[in-house]
């Protein structure tokens, strides 16, 4: 069986893909290496199974979410990027869409839109997701723009030393992306001699280590979020370093191939930081049941990467608007028949089997 898909997010990847450039399709939808884990992490979340309550009260449903800001939803939008590939609006359309949705977003490091264009149109709190760079000069002027603009938290993500390879045969073609757009935020920060040759400077850095969650803590004042965990024992080092918060998250299957899949990591993660932080997670999140089925396993919030790209592409800020609403509204309707009322009720029900 493919792995269920809400309708309305089915539409929007339709739609993307008949409009997109084929490169950015490819770039946007396929996995790493065998595309292994990527269709994995959409199809674990069905695996579980639900064990609803009954005779509960359930004519009030609640989703609201208290996360480093007030929040309508738990369902967020992941940090992607290059939006302008997508959207001649960018992340400012994407952003847009999620605080009409209530939504957390999570703005790239690699946006095509400047930080203070996006934070303007957020109109609701925003985390800003950082990678950091061969010249670390290049974070932390990008960080400190972050925190001018209001961002709440950071987002560290670790799973990155280098980009994944994908081995699927493509369109062949190279994504029509120009340095002007993917610089836009980064190319203040380089000097002349840099600017030749930008990546050199620019790339992640893939030795760094768990002292950058409490540099990036003690340059911007800010939560840091570690974004890319799929072990236990490493989240423990993350909570011992700092990190305010863990994203349990394998890129949507863009890094590792065969890497574990988020829903199957989330428990032994929760389990491992013991209440002592809040739990995140992304991955193949495609329907309201995984909604339930990760806030159940612990998780605090639940983000959609690919999904936002697609309703961006298809109908800008009002298409991620209406994938947030919808999803949430599937999670909310699916709350009422498992018999839990609000996200604190959801995580405690023990409502999954197995969980
Ligand atoms: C096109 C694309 C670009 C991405 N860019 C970033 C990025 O810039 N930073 C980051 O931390 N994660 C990035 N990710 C990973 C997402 O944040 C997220 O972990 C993943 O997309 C979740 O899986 P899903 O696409 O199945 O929902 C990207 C993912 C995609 C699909």
């Amino acid at each position: 069986m493919d792995a269920p898909m809400h309708p309305l997010i089915d539409g929007f990847r339709r739609t993307a893909q008949a409009e997109l450039d084929p490169p950015f399709w490819e770039y946007v939808s396929r996995g790493c290496g065998y595309g292994v884990s990527v269709g994995a992490a959409e199809s674990s979340w069905a695996s579980y199974r639900l064990l609803p309550r009954a005779l509960r009260d359930v004519s009030r449903i609640d989703t609201r979410l208290e996360l480093f800001g007030d929040f309508a939803t738990p369902v967020g939008v992941a940090p992607t990027a290059f939006h302008r590939l997508a959207h001649d609006e960018g992340e400012v359309a994407t952003a847009a869409g999620a605080a009409r949705a209530g939504s957390p977003f999570v703005l790239s490091s690699r946006s095509t839109t400047r930080i203070e264009h996006v934070a303007a149109a957020a109109a609701g709190p925003w985390w800003f997701q950082v990678y950091v760079t061969l010249d670390r000069a290049v974070t932390e002027a990008m960080v400190r723009r972050a925190v001018a603009a209001g961002a709440t938290a950071l987002a560290l993500t670790v799973d990155t030393p280098y980009v994944g390879h994908r081995n699927i045969p493509g369109s062949g073609r190279p994504m029509d992306l120009s340095d002007d757009l993917a610089l836009v935020n980064m190319a203040e920060h380089l000097s002349a001699a840099q600017r030749d040759d930008p990546w050199a400077f620019i790339d992640q850095d893939p030795s760094i280590g768990l002292d950058t969650i409490g540099w990036l803590r003690q340059i911007s004042g800010l939560p840091v979020i570690v974004k890319g965990v799929l072990r236990p024992d490493d989240a423990r080092a993350f909570v011992d370093a700092g990190a305010a918060a863990v994203w349990v998250s394998s890129h949507g299957g863009r890094q590792l191939d065969r890497a574990i899949s988020p829903a199957h990591a989330l428990p032994g993660i929760v389990a491992a930081v013991g209440g002592s932080v809040p739990v995140v997670v992304d991955g193949g999140v495609r329907t309201g049941f995984d909604v339930l089925t990760a806030l159940g396993l612990g998780a605090s919030a639940v983000f959609v990467g690919r999904p936002a790209v697609w309703a961006l592409a298809a109908d800008g800020a009002g298409g991620v608007e209406a994938l947030l609403a919808e999803l949430t509204e599937e999670l909310r309707h699916v709350m009422g028949l498992a018999g839990v009322v609000d996200l604190a009720d959801l995580r405690s029900a023990g409502l999954v089997d197995g969980g």
